[in-house]
């Protein structure tokens, strides 16, 4: 078979997308003493689920921000920030000052609350 490099190119190419998309981020991503289970407890009383469908909150279940089902599976936070727990208890506080034009709001968690919320989304896979 002779290959046109263009050919080459493309087959390349899906190669590259193919592998960026099995790419998952490095599991285990502990929270040092965080609790997950006050987690939960810290997205009911902080109105997430007015936007985001969560696992383990039956109501509201908004739609404005996408269901969280999953999310530890994610490798980026809103499909821009890698999702590490530095970056997720950032963005848990205050979305906008890490990417300014999201509709996320920030949420007035402090950062051990915030600790305790990313514990929680990370017990959030596909199952
Ligand atoms: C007013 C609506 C609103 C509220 C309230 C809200 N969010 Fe969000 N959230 C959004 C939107 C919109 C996005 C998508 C952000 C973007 O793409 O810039 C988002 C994104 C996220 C993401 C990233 C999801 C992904 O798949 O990458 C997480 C995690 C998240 N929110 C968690 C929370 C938690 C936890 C709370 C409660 C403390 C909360 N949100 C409250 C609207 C909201």
């Amino acid at each position: 078979v002779q290959w046109k490099s263009d050919q080459i190119v493309i087959a390349l190419l899906a190669l590259t997308l193919l592998s960026a998309c099995a790419e998952k981020p490095d599991p285990p991503r502990a929270l040092g003493g965080a609790d997950a289970g006050h987690g939960l407890i810290l997205v009911r009383t902080h109105g997430c689920a007015a936007c985001h469908q969560i696992p383990g909150v039956d109501w509201p279940r908004g739609q404005v921000g996408g269901p969280l089902r999953g999310f530890a599976d994610r490798g980026l936070i809103a499909g821009r920030l890698p999702n590490q727990p530095d970056t997720l208890v950032a963005w848990l506080r205050d979305p906008p000052a890490l990417s300014p034009q999201t509709a996320m709001p920030a949420s007035g968690l402090s950062s051990a609350e915030a600790r305790d919320v990313a514990a929680f989304l990370y017990t959030l896979d596909e199952r």
